[in-house]
């Protein structure tokens, strides 16, 4: 009998240890042969911890399921897919996984995350494979044509920029994998890292391959200790393999690959100051040019791409880029692993194709909100992303549509609030946040965020408000228009979001408020 429990944080937050030690006491104590695999979570957060059984049928699905539910659901014989008031069905025809598209996702919570052998079996390592046959031009003119773009979030066409690193003439270049996952409501990187961590591997192989690159760093955020563990175990496994190493799977090609932790800062996931952290120093951001693709890591070109950049690619290479440029809409293509939270029904990641409106993501998939009570306020791409309204929401996921209506996709994270929120109290957590998080190289962001705390207090107290207001629309057209980088140049999204489709909440007479 195989049973699957996931090892995924998300699922251990709520139990998951727990349940898989109770199954392992109860089928001895019933005397049952019982394998049970640690596998990833489906990414519907709302069930787990999810069990699945392995049947003649398929997996069949229990959730949520607690310690005290064990003995009832061996009763039932749910070891063999038995009926039970928990048993939500076969795995994959859950409406939630039915309606996606997984491609990165394809093998999370599908198969063991640290066997090596269950990843090949679930056709794993066939686009280094590929890679392995074809010239480095040829790899990045296959991740060009896929129409891949960066999805940590500038959303930056990955094939230029590996064009770029390929092209440059150096003794050393170096491929860094930005796993410094800071937006708030984002988790896809960690349940990737988690639940398959070979396939970054491989992703990030393919890239050194394709631009002449032998030494790799994961910059992993010290707030993800079970992605830690699995990427350090991952590592080890492959290199034992011959996957990394002197002779990347006997090719003559070198890779090697290590994981360096974060410190907490939310400015290290900003590519230049990633950098400074990785080269042991304090994060502060660098001007740019130079761009990282030609003077990055120790001043060698650099590719800086995002966990799931990374991830995407060893589908383009092994299906075909247009197989991936079928997916998607505009100039947008492929899929996006969207991150559901906040005030919502059913939370939790689903890879889709682009195009899918935020309503069918956020009614139909996520169930509206979590209270029951209306939609009043969507955020999206992030804490430097724009608040949007009830009436927005049909708005697809597509780069170029949010941004035409003054906001940004991100990292794919969508946080929901319902009518409780008080947007000028958001608009002032925007400020806070730039204050606490600035790395303090330029002035518009140093002291512009906490000028910004300072005026929303104001404006929410009644002070001044006619020219408080005016001041904070100018304090937010300089923090935009001349800080450094996207920390201060981004924070008067939010805020600005806030004030234009909200601007009842700053208007509010200040007793009201209580
Ligand atoms: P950017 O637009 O300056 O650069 C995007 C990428 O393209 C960079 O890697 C840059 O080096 C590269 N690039 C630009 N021109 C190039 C060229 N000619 N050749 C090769 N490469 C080139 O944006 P930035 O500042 O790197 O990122 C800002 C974005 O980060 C925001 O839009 C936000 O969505 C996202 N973000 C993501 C977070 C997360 O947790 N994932 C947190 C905070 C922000
Ligand atoms: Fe540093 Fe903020 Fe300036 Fe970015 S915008 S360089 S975080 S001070």
């Amino acid at each position: 009998i195989r049973i699957f429990v996931p090892i995924d944080a998300a699922a251990l937050s709520v139990g998951a240890e727990g349940v898989a030690q109770a199954i392992a006491r109860e089928a001895q104590a019933r005397g049952l042969a019982v394998e049970i695999i640690r596998n990833g979570s489906r990414g519907m957060l709302w069930l787990e911890p999810m069990v699945e059984v392995e049947t003649a049928e398929g997996r069949i699905a229990y959730g949520p399921v607690a310690v005290r539910d064990i003995a009832a659901l061996f009763e039932a014989g749910f070891q063999t897919g038995g009926a039970h008031e928990l048993r939500l069905g076969q795995v994959d025809a859950l409406d939630w996984l039915k309606r996606q598209q997984r491609l990165t996702f394809e093998r999370v919570g599908v198969t063991d995350p640290l066997s090596l052998a269950d990843y090949s079996a679930h056709d794993g390592l066939k686009g280094l494979e590929k890679a392995l046959s074809l010239t480095g031009a040829e790899i990045v003119e296959e991740v060009r044509e896929s129409g891949l773009r960066g999805r940590g979030g500038a959303g930056f066409p990955t094939g230029i920029k590996w064009k770029t690193v390929h092209d440059a003439s150096a003794t050393q270049k170096y491929i860094v994998c930005n796993a410094d996952e800071g937006d708030s409501g984002t988790f896809a990187d960690r349940m990737l890292m988690e639940g398959d961590p070979f396939l970054l591997i491989e992703g990030m192989t393919i890239a050194a391959i394709a631009v002449g690159a032998t030494k790799g760093y994961i910059y992993l955020r010290s707030e993800y200790p079970h992605a830690h563990k699995a990427l350090q175990r991952a590592i080890l496994k492959a290199r034992n393999a011959g996957l990394l190493g002197a002779s990347v799977l006997g090719s003559g090609k070198a890779f090697e690959l290590e994981v360096r932790l974060g410190a907490g800062a939310y400015i290290c996931g900003e590519e230049t100051s990633l950098l400074e952290s990785l080269e042991g120093k304090r994060a502060i951001v660098r001007a740019k040019p130079p761009i990282p693709a030609l003077q990055g890591l120790f001043g060698k070109p650099t590719i800086v791409n995002n966990v799931l950049s990374f991830a995407a690619v060893p589908w383009i290479l092994a299906h075909g880029a247009k197989a991936y440029a079928d997916y998607g809409m505009g100039r947008s293509r492929g899929t996006l692993p969207v991150q559901l939270g906040g005030n919502i029904k059913r939370g939790g990641l689903i890879e889709l194709a682009f195009g899918i409106s935020l309503r069918e993501i956020i009614e139909d998939l996520g169930g509206g909100t979590l209270s029951g009570r209306p939609i009043r306020a969507v955020q999206v791409g992030g804490p430097l992303g724009a608040y949007l309204t009830a009436k927005q929401l049909d708005t697809p996921m597509d780069y170029e549509a949010l941004a035409g209506i003054k906001a940004m996709l991100g990292h794919g994270g969508i946080v929901v609030f319902d009518d409780s929120v008080d947007m000028a109290k958001q608009a002032r957590f925007a400020f806070e946040f730039c204050a606490k998080e600035s790395c303090g190289k330029c002035t518009p962001c140093r002291i512009g965020a906490t000028r910004g705390v300072e005026l929303v207090d104001k404006i929410i107290a009644g002070t001044e408000r006619p020219k408080n207001l005016a001041v904070l629309r100018d304090l937010n057209k300089l923090m935009t228009d001349a800080s450094l980088c996207a920390m201060g140049g981004l924070t008067p999204m939010p805020v600005m979001s806030a004030l234009n489709h909200f601007f009842e909440d700053f208007d509010r007479p200040p007793a009201e408020r209580l």
